[in-house]
């Protein structure tokens, strides 16, 4: 996260398009604005564009614009985003949703730096910034033939990716102190020792978003001090097992499917959530996996897991 933070320091001054990969809910947004006010176009519109609940028939005027008379519909005149966002940043969110026909079109605004709004044949200068942000590997989709190769070189000369929350664990702790203090201004809520255990144990499959509606909804009923019995059913119940493949589901599809590799992120997984659910202590994680400690502690210093917990 830190890396991500600094790379964004970096850029945020120059004019570079950007490109942010995460998964949904890890702060993608934030992360856009933020580049956006550290940027000299910070006293300008910032506009997003969401690609994922913009209906596609409403899409190419809602972002380019229109004339009136271009549609039955189209009365008057109207400007698009890019218009809109106008000597400031344009940020176009889940852009792998972003319609393969009208790729083309985005790509001429985006080099030629001016905009046809639908019926019109004049083009309208545009000075913009563009950041995008995408949930899959658009990569990918270019191997597949559902994202243009050249669109995609255009909007990814900075990737700055931004990690899942189960991969920077040590970040659930401040995010969630600083949820609760939001949510309740008025009273300290200490969490136990097991309650924090459990949450930083968790998967967060919605990551930073569903651990702000989590810290929500524990703020509301939480009196005192917070205990696992306060925390939601599902981040309670959640067994290592679970875990463990959850976080796998995430590396195949990255890694797509070498035998090899599947085998090894799940023997990788397997064992720290064992760790994690032995409390660090290696003879009850290596009966957990029905393993001889020998076999447990020969597995751990393959996968560099030896700090993961103290040696017993
Ligand atoms: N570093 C962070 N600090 C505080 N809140 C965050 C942080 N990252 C994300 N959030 C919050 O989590 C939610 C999801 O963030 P968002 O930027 O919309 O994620 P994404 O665009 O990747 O889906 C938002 O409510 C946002 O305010
Ligand atoms: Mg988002």
């Amino acid at each position: 996260m830190l890396r991500a933070f600094e790379r964004a320091d970096t850029i945020a001054p120059s004019e570079s398009a950007v490109l942010l990969v995460g998964e949904t809910g890890v702060g993608k947004e934030v992360m856009a604005e933020y580049i956006h006010r550290h940027s000299g176009r910070s006293q300008r519109p910032f506009v997003k564009v969401g690609l994922a609940t913009l209906p596609p028939e409403l899409l190419e005027s809602e972002i380019f614009g229109h004339e009136r008379g271009a549609y039955t519909s189209a009365v008057a005149d109207k400007k698009g985003l890019f218009e809109l966002a106008h000597k400031g940043t344009i940020f176009l969110d889940d852009i792998d949703d972003f319609p393969l026909n009208l790729q083309p079109k985005l790509l001429r605004v985006l080099e030629a730096g001016e905009v046809q709004r639908v019926g019109s044949t004049t083009p309208i200068a545009i000075d913009i910034r563009v950041i995008c942000a995408t949930k899959v590997d658009l990569k990918d989709m270019v191997e597949r033939g559902a994202f243009r190769s050249d669109l995609y070189y255009r909007i990814n000369v900075v990737p700055i990716r931004i990690p899942p929350l189960r991969e920077r664990r040590e970040d659930i702790p401040l995010l969630l102190r600083s949820f609760l203090d939001r949510y309740a201004p008025d009273r300290p809520l200490p969490l136990t020792e097991e309650a924090m255990r459990v949450l930083r144990g968790y998967s967060w499959p919605g990551n930073v978003r569903e651990l702000r509606n989590t810290s929500q909804r524990i703020a509301l009923f939480a009196r005192d001090r917070i205990d696992v019995s306060d925390l939601p059913e599902e981040i309670r119940e959640e067994n290592p097992a679970t875990i463990a493949f959850k976080s796998c589901l995430h590396c195949f599809s990255e890694h797509g499917t070498s035998l090899e590799h599947m085998v090894n992120c799940l023997e990788y997984n397997m064992l720290k959530q064992a760790l994690a659910h032995a409390h660090g202590n290696r003879t009850k994680a290596a009966k957990y996996l029905k393993t001889s400690l020998s076999t447990f502690r020969d597995k751990l210093k393959k996968y560099n897991l030896e700090s993961e917990s103290p040696a017993d």
